[in-house]
């Protein structure tokens, strides 16, 4: 039988992994696809050829992405240009042109996905993108098929691995934020825009998408809640862990009576749930399903290798399929396309979690009572106090409150009697906090 051809768009980390791990296991690879594999065209703008082992394998690499889409004997387009545009456009042509598409483009599918599938399934071909979401971890795959007899509950993830990184070496080693990102950046975890890393869109993107497949709706991005680990100080860190928690930047999607929680933030986990323990680039996503109960996925989230590990895995499915019927294979979003439900995306506002909050407050007698009170009369419980030194050259004293459940737009009404109390000094801190019990 003939070796399926691929066309692929870019070279760069993800790129150059892939032309590598499909040149090193092309025997396995192909004993698994049922058919030998090869990329017969690529485009670049620029790419390291030294660095990329299998490059010399490539027949024909062009700097015009659209000739490749356009080029005939190419079944597969693997897109990893990332990026809106012209990314859309490539796909959307590619699959006008009856190819299937394989894509690592998180932002590309969150924002344009219900369009990108929609002209899929008119043509009949597949866009697959498992690389999309948490690098190497096959979670689009796990949630998919096989939690497939499961009600999902919720997902929680660590589901950006430069956030991460950063997030443990400002714990660990004490590094400045400015320089671990930095290295991210060197070590290519990070986005070409690394504002999308540290202020929480990356992780929106593959929350969005996650959300998505866990509940059966459409792509809405634009609805779910997106805050970064920029705010984070390192005053914080250390509290949480007096107190026996983690600050960890998450994605968490979950169902409640009234819809759908959709919300990126850093979060305190209790220091004892494996989540909290995931470090460095390492991506984990906890799920939660009536069924199986909780399921782990822990792996890399990002790097040359580990996402094409992911893009490979998807080409392997998309050989197999080829032969098989549009409508027998496995849908997009999980659900059948015509069973996909509108189910409503909560405002923040309307979310529930406990909380980390902290305040600088006046060393007097009857001001952590004030607090309290406002929280009581809030219908607000508290779940632990914990009372600092001074810092140094400052008269007011850092307090800390855990609190227990409470919607967000209650909290926010706490919070703005808090600051107006005399004795409270600048703004309340408050950090999200789950136990995942
Ligand atoms: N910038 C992303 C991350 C790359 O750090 O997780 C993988 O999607």
């Amino acid at each position: 039988m003939q070796p399926v051809k691929i066309g692929l768009l870019g070279l760069g980390t993800v790129g150059g992994g892939t032309v590598s791990v499909l040149a090193r296991n092309a025997d396995e690879i192909a004993r698994r696809a049922g058919r030998d594999i090869q990329i017969t065209f690529a485009a670049a703008k620029e790419y390291d050829a030294d660095a990329i082992v299998g490059l010399n394998k490539i027949t024909n690499i062009t700097n015009d992405p659209f000739l490749v889409v356009d080029n005939p004997d190419v079944e597969i387009i693997i897109e990893l240009i990332g990026g809106y545009s012209p990314a859309k456009e490539l796909v959307l042509k590619a699959i006008e042109n009856g190819k299937h598409v394989i894509t690592a483009n998180k932002a590309l599918i969150a924002l344009h996905g219900n369009e990108i599938f929609a002209s899929a399934q008119k043509k009949g071909v597949t866009v697959a993108f498992e690389a999309a979401v948490a690098g190497g971890i096959p979670i689009i795959k796990a949630v998919r098929e096989g939690l497939a007899a499961n009600q999902i509950e919720w997902i929680a993830g660590i589901i950006n691995g430069t956030g991460n990184f950063i997030l443990t070496e400002m714990r660990d080693k004490g590094r400045d934020f400015k320089d671990v990102l930095k290295e991210a950046q060197s070590l290519g975890y990070a986005e070409a825009d690394p504002t999308f890393d540290i202020e929480g869109i990356d992780a929106a993107h593959k929350l969005t998408i996650l959300g998505s497949i866990a509940f059966g709706m459409p792509l809405q991005f634009d609805k779910t809640y997106t805050e970064g680990i920029t705010k984070i100080e390192k005053q914080d860190v250390l509290y949480a862990e007096e107190l026996g928690y983690r600050i960890k930047h998450l994605g968490i999607s979950r169902k409640v009576k009234n819809g759908v929680e959709q919300r990126v933030h850093p979060t305190l986990i209790p220091e004892r749930r494996l989540i909290a323990n995931v470090d460095g680039v390492m991506n984990a996503v906890l799920v939660k399903s009536d069924a199986v109960g909780p399921t782990l996925y822990y792996g890399a989230g990002a790097g040359s290798e580990p996402t094409a590990s992911a893009i490979v895995a998807d080409i392997v499915d998309v050989v197999r399929a080829l032969t098989t019927d549009p409508e027998n294979r496995v849908p997009h979003l999980a659900f059948q396309p015509d069973a996909l439900s509108n189910i409503n995306i909560l405002p923040i506002e309307e979310t529930e979690t406990a909380f980390y909050l902290r305040m600088h407050v006046i060393d007097k007698p009857g001001v952590v009572a004030g607090v309290t009170k406002i929280l009581g009369d809030s219908n607000i419980s508290i779940e632990a106090i914990l009372q600092k030194e001074p810092m140094e050259n400052e008269s007011c004293i850092p307090v800390i409150f855990l609190t227990q459940c409470i919607k967000e737009k209650e909290m926010n009404n706490a919070i703005a009697k808090i600051e107006k109390l005399d004795a409270i000094n600048g703004k309340v801190i408050r950090i999200r906090m789950e136990t995942f019990g």
